[in-house]
């Protein structure tokens, strides 16, 4: 008989359900009895846009030269109802990120960035700063649940208007600043109390769906006598609906923003199990569009967790018309800059995994308030790298989509892509790679 009390194991062996992180999260929550608030998007990994890959040209298709045959990037923004569309060179916008959450250096960094790439910023939950309005040429202004920051003359200095509905780190929730980033000038822009805690609410007072909202929104076309686009932001949960309501509600442009699209900060347990991925919301989003015969005609910006000129063609195959970045802005500016790794390692992180960017004391000065850190960050040498990062998005998107032998970026489709997965192929409505499989509901919601 087998003496089972004393058999020692070669090696122990560790849960995957019970992983180092979750054993930490689980003590963390024991001893403080307070959940995790973090700034960023999901962590854990989830169907993306690396789950597609492009078809270049062959026999079959006539690929573009690189060097001497043109290939467009431009889009127009805003083309149904609004007097003054939006112009873009390049098909890759800036998201709406608060001052409050970033300092105002990082939000005239971003304005700078842009501009020069001939692109958009956004403002966000906490208003227009001067210094964001003076260095954009082009600049979204967002209409938001919280009112925070909301100011009719600033609507009228703005060149488009962003209503959020929400956001894809946390669709149904709403946002937070901690009472050590809410300075003086923070609070008078918020209309908030100095260094009190804030929770965003996460629906508008002034409409409960898309009936009541298409009133706000023509509100808002009369105060701006028509000519500015409005935008509709949705955290993608239910994009096919959303989508459809938002053009029902009168929307110039609807922006869909995937589960993996980052935030200032909010509940970790929100992040990272609330919303789908961005895989999964552009097709149903376009699906939308085209069943209502708009596709084109309203325009569609994704969101959430782009990263490369390859994410964008993606996007763009899939049928969207432009994208947007938040987090990767942030990293171009140098947020997680290994620069500051022994600051970084004080704060009990890393270069590369620092996230609390509710703490505002980032060594990087962009999630800041503090004075001190804020004036580390210069933001004529940030808006330089920004604009060195959109610009090699665009050649990445342009060198794709002339291997796929289109003259403009906006010519590629879903033709051109296939998946790598069943989910990926199932999620983009795109054959599985060396199949004409295309799994699930072929695209019908
Ligand atoms: C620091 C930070 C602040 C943000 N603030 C806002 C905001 O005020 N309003 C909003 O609609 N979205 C906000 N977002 C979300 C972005 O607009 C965008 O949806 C998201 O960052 C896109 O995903 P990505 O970060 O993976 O590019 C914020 C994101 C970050 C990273």
């Amino acid at each position: 008989m087998n003496d089972h009390s004393h058999t020692p194991r070669t090696k122990p062996r560790y849960s995957a359900t019970f992983d180092e992180y979750t054993l930490s999260e689980i003590r963390r929550a024991a001893a403080t009895g307070i959940y995790d608030i973090r700034g960023a998007g999901a962590k854990r990994k989830v169907p993306h846009f690396d789950d597609l890959l492009f078809l270049g040209a062959s026999m079959s298709r006539y690929p573009l030269e690189g060097y001497r045959e043109r290939c467009g990037t431009d889009i127009l923004l805003g083309t149904r109802f609004a007097k003054k569309p939006i112009a873009l060179k390049i098909p890759v916008t800036i998201a709406g990120m608060s001052f409050g959450s970033l300092s105002a250096n990082a939000k005239e960094a971003l304005g700078r960035g842009a501009s020069a790439m001939g692109t958009s910023t956004t403002t966000g939950d906490g208003g227009m700063t001067n210094e964001e309005r003076g260095h954009s040429s082009m600049l979204v202004y967002q209409y938001l649940p919280s009112r925070y920051g909301m100011n009719p003359d600033d609507l009228k200095r703005a060149d488009a208007i962003e209503i959020v509905i929400g956001q894809g780190a946390k669709p149904g929730g709403g946002g937070m600043l901690l009472g050590q980033k809410i300075t003086e000038r923070v609070a008078s822009m918020r209309t908030l109390p100095v260094g009190i805690d804030q929770r965003s609410a996460c629906r508008h007072p002034d409409w409960t769906g898309p009936d009541d909202l298409e009133i706000k929104i023509e509100e808002l076309r009369e105060i701006t006598d028509w000519e500015k686009p409005i935008y509709v932001k949705v955290g993608a949960a239910r994009p096919y609906y959303d989508t459809a309501l938002a053009v029902k509600s009168g929307a110039d442009v609807v922006v869909v923003d995937g589960m993996q699209g980052g935030t200032a900060a909010t509940q970790e347990i929100f992040i990272e199990h609330v919303g789908i991925p961005t895989l999964a919301a552009v097709r149903q989003a376009v699906k939308a569009l085209q069943d209502l015969g708009m596709h084109r005609k309203v325009q569609l910006i994704v969101s959430g967790g782009i990263r490369n000129g390859a994410d964008v063609a993606k996007a763009l195959a899939l049928g969207a018309d432009a994208v947007a970045i938040g987090t990767a802005a942030l990293v171009a500016l140098g947020d997680n800059d290994p620069h500051y790794q022994a600051e970084y390692e004080a704060l009990g992180t890393s270069a590369g995994a620092y996230d609390d960017w509710h703490e505002g004391r980032d060594p990087a000065g962009i999630t800041t308030q503090d004075p001190a850190l804020m004036a580390r960050l210069d933001p004529v040498a940030a808006g330089r790298r920004l604009a060195n990062y959109l610009a090699v998005l665009t050649l990445e998107a342009q060198t794709i989509a002339r291997a796929c032998g289109k003259s403009h970026v906006h010519n590629l489709e879903p033709e051109d892509l296939v998946a790598l997965t069943i989910e990926a192929a199932a999620m983009a409505n795109v054959p599985l790679a060396g199949t004409s499989w295309i799994p699930g509901s072929n695209g019908n919601f």
